[in-house]
């Protein structure tokens, strides 16, 4: 049977989001139906809300941050029975046979993942809709398991946030020892504290934000670097093995390149386009160094991430936001004034 459900859409780039009613599909053997309660907002929703990229399908209904409650499950699903809670991110399909599929990266899916939004279903050719609405329906292979016990509110961001800037850290072997700086105190960049400080690194964060600093201490920085400073960026050259750049808008990565070590690596998750203005190769040729760039994370590490963060207590700090001021939330996001994640109370979302 589908399901009429309600949500919240851009109907293009230029209007806000508003209430917009739509259909599920009747789910398929392997599907999982979701009552979602807890919806993170990432910043990729407003990018996308807002055709920065250039690839919005409309209507567009945002949402990869996704925690709720099993309603249902198909015959054939085994992971999941009613009532369990379970989580969603930023993709719910892909080809799964491809060389990275294979590997569990199937966020590098050689036929692209199918985005849990903005995507389109592969086998009935449909739009995907996204978490800000009241459910959601995923093969069961694309649903992640939320640890016993996590408050489920906080833990929403862990889907996007979290995995994002878990997967770098671990693919660069960050562990006790290693030197990783963050650049940008959001969403990403608070995760990429708590992470890398659980992890036993030695973090450091880069920011603009003079006042961020004490949250930044708490959030699990032992040092930060004010990034429109230049004695204090150039302080700090020759130190960092891994830095996370989770900054969303094109911006000068020249006077961070000096301060990765020997063979260190600035990797980007934030900004999806070009770097502006252009790299120096000089650090790269002196020291060996990379600049990369890294997607999501794999559904097997996503639930490695869950069930990390689920033993070390790590949950995302947020503040809830009615469905209904969503478009505030967005505006306040672009100002870098959230602390640090928004997430909707989808009990919030009435018929
Ligand atoms: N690679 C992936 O798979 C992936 C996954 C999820 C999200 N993303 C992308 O990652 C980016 C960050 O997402 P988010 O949700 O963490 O965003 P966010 O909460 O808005 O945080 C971005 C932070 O970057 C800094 N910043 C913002 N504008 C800046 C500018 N013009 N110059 C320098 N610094 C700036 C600010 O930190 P300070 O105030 O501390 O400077 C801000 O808090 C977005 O572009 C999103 O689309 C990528
Ligand atoms: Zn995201
Ligand atoms: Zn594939």
């Amino acid at each position: 049977m589908t399901m009429k459900v309600l949500g919240y859409a851009a109907q293009s780039a230029e209007v806000p989001l508003a209430p917009f009613e739509f259909i599920r599909r009747s789910p398929r053997p392997d599907d999982v139906v979701i009552e979602v309660m807890y919806c993170g907002v990432c910043h990729s929703d407003l990018h996308q809300a807002r055709n920065d990229w250039g690839f919005s399908q409309y209507p567009l209904v945002p949402g990869h941050e996704v925690v709720g409650r099993v309603a249902s499950v198909g015959s054939n699903v085994t992971k999941f029975k009613p009532g369990d809670y379970a989580g969603i991110g930023c993709m719910v399909d892909s080809c799964r046979t491809c060389h990275p599929c294979q590997e569990g990266l199937e966020q590098y899916c050689e036929e692209g993942n199918i985005q849990t939004y903005n995507g389109v279903d592969r086998h009935d050719h449909q739009p995907t809709y996204g978490g800000y609405s009241q459910a959601i329906v995923a093969s069961e292979d694309f649903v992640l398991k939320m640890p016993q016990g996590m408050d489920l509110k906080g833990a929403a961001p862990l889907l996007c946030a979290g995995i994002t800037t878990w997967s770098p850290l671990r693919h660069w072997n960050v562990g006790k020892g290693s030197k990783v700086a963050v650049v940008g105190l959001g969403g990403l960049g608070h995760m990429a504290l708590k992470l890398a400080n659980a992890m036993g690194a030695e973090v450091t964060l880069f920011t603009r934000s003079a006042s961020k600093e004490a949250d930044a201490r708490r959030l699990g920085a032992h040092h930060i670097v004010l990034s429109t400073d230049d004695a204090q960026m150039a302080s700090v050259h020759n130190q960092f093995d891994l830095i996370i750049d989770t900054v969303p808008y094109a911006h000068d990565i020249n006077p961070y390149m000096p301060t990765l070590t020997l063979d260190g690596t600035l990797v980007y998750v934030g900004l999806l386009g070009s770097i502006e203005p252009p790299v120096s190769t000089l650090p790269l040729i002196l020291g060996r160094r990379s600049v990369a760039g890294s997607c999501i994370g794999g559904i097997k590490e996503t639930q490695e991430m869950l069930d990390f963060c689920g033993e070390h207590g790590i949950v995302s700090d947020i503040e809830m936001v009615n469905i209904a001021d969503i478009n505030e939330a967005y505006e306040r996001m672009l100002k870098s004034d959230v602390k640090y994640r928004f997430v909707i109370d989808m009990a919030s979302l009435k018929a």
